[in-house]
């Protein structure tokens, strides 16, 4: 069954609109900046009850009668993995604290404002900016503008390929963050801009998210502001832990909060100069190579390097294709055409090795059947090897899922590019360090980042 993974929540083309008027963050002296830290509340969303549940070897099961309703159309691989942030937004009569999406691939946080022309569920209601005595529009003359607007207010459109389509008006606010996510607020940041939604759609709110934080390398993500506006370390670091573990949250950490761990790996995030790129906002990184069960994968006949398929190039219709960024929100990993198919068929060559037969699912490209106990503890790593030698291993319980008695692979094929997404990331530390223009990464029990708190 062919599969079109464009309708993945895949491409997170950022900020078309503003996009052309932003400056690359000149992150290069790599010194590391003043400033305290925080961390925030980290909340998975997304059913994990009802539709899906881990066994004891940390194997994802779906439960085939509730994925089913809960996959999208064409859509393969769990979803659910979305993760949200505790964001407390205005002043006075008009303060709220609203759950919003992690979003590392775009730079601008967002959420619904009255008044709204289609409202999609959240809780607590929408932000109301007429009752917040510090939010201010964005004027029309500030160079995060762009485009022609009617009014005196600066508009804006926010597209990402799945179909999420926001727009609003620029606004400026005092937003404050928690240091346990609850209502005590610990930091106040004031002229935050964010998109001030009055129209949205394709947005999954699991009736209860209230848009998106946008913790993009440009301007102007909150990580943009920190580092370029306040001088404070640019780093923030997140641990994604999947369902089945006892922990409620996890917690997003900026600066001195973020744990020291030793011995990670690093690789180093992609400026582009192209920057009229819709999508240059996102954390592109350099894949020169993949293994299966460390064995790794040649080009198919016929094709470039391995490292050239990765590439982000020019395509001769003059838009940028390719390469391989990295984004929570993505669900599953989608990995490039020719090398998906390398790489589907070395996974199937490895499993049938253990005698475990292909069987077909819709909405799967590759599952097998009979799966025993004694076949788990064989079933293959994923490994994408990084330009500086660095390689981030994918253990099989983050690359499969049960569906029923069968077992499928969950990462997808892109005809775009490749995006590492939230399951293959569970259960690795990442930190993005922007002022040094590198992602660092080590497995750790996400679980275990507690902080100490509930
Ligand atoms: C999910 O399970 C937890 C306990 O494991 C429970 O506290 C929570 O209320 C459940 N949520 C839903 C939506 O059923
Ligand atoms: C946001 O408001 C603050 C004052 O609270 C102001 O200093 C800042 O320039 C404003 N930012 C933008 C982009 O309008």
């Amino acid at each position: 069954m062919e599969l079109d993974t464009r309708a993945l929540a895949l491409l997170p083309l950022v900020l078309a609109s503003l996009a052309t008027f932003l400056q690359p963050a000149a992150a290069n002296d790599g010194t590391p900046r003043p400033g305290g830290g925080f961390s925030l509340r980290l909340v998975p969303y997304g059913g994990w009850n009802s539709t899906m549940h881990v066994d004891g070897g940390g194997f994802l099961h779906l439960n085939e009668q509730a994925a089913t309703t809960a996959l999208r159309p064409q859509i393969h691989g769990p979803r659910g993995f979305t993760y949200s942030v505790a964001t407390t937004v205005g002043t006075g009569r008009g303060r709220r604290t609203y759950d919003l999406v992690l979003d590392t691939a775009s730079s601008l946080t967002w959420m619904q404002c009255v008044p709204i022309a289609h409202p999609f569920a959240q809780i607590p209601p929408p932000f109301n900016p007429d009752i917040s005595p510090s939010f201010s529009r964005v004027s029309r003359k500030s160079s995060l503008c762009h485009g022609p607007s009617p009014r005196q207010t600066c508009e804006f459109r926010a597209t990402r390929l799945d179909g999420t389509h926001a727009s609003g008006v620029l606004g400026n606010e005092t937003f404050a963050f928690a240091n346990d996510g609850g209502a005590a607020a610990a930091a106040e940041v004031r002229g935050v801009v964010f998109g001030c939604v009055h129209t949205a759609t394709g947005f999954d709110s699991h009736g209860v998210l209230a848009g998106v934080l946008g913790l993009g390398r440009m301007r102007p993500s909150l990580i943009w502001t920190r580092l370029h506006q306040h001088g404070q370390d640019g780093r923030f670091s997140y641990c994604l832990f999947g369902p089945g573990r006892p922990s409620r949250h996890g917690f997003l950490r900026f600066g001195a909060d973020i744990p020291a761990t030793g011995h990670m790996r690093s690789t180093k995030i992609l400026y582009m100069q192209y920057t009229t790129s819709p999508d240059f906002s996102a954390y592109f990184i350099s894949v020169v190579g993949i293994s299966v069960a460390e064995k790794a994968l040649v080009r198919p006949p016929g094709q470039r390097q391995m490292r050239d398929l990765f590439r982000r190039h020019k395509s001769p219709d003059g838009r940028w294709n390719g390469g391989c960024l990295i984004d929570p929100w993505t669900g599953t990993t989608a990995i490039i055409q020719p090398v998906y198919h390398v790489l589907e068929h070395a996974v199937e060559e490895h499993v049938t090795r253990l005698g475990l037969p292909v069987v077909k699912r819709d909405g799967y490209r590759l599952c097998f059947g009979g799966a025993t106990q004694a076949a788990f503890e064989h079933l293959p790593t994923v490994t994408l090897r990084f330009e500086e030698g660095a390689g981030l291993v994918i253990r099989p319980q983050q690359l499969f899922v049960f569906v029923q008695r069968d077992i499928c692979l969950a990462v997808v094929r892109s005809e775009h590019m490749t995006i590492i997404g939230a399951m293959q990331q569970v259960d690795t530390r990442f930190v993005y360090d922007i002022a040094a223009a590198k992602i660092r990464f080590a497995p750790e029990r996400c679980s275990d980042d507690t902080g100490g708190q509930n």
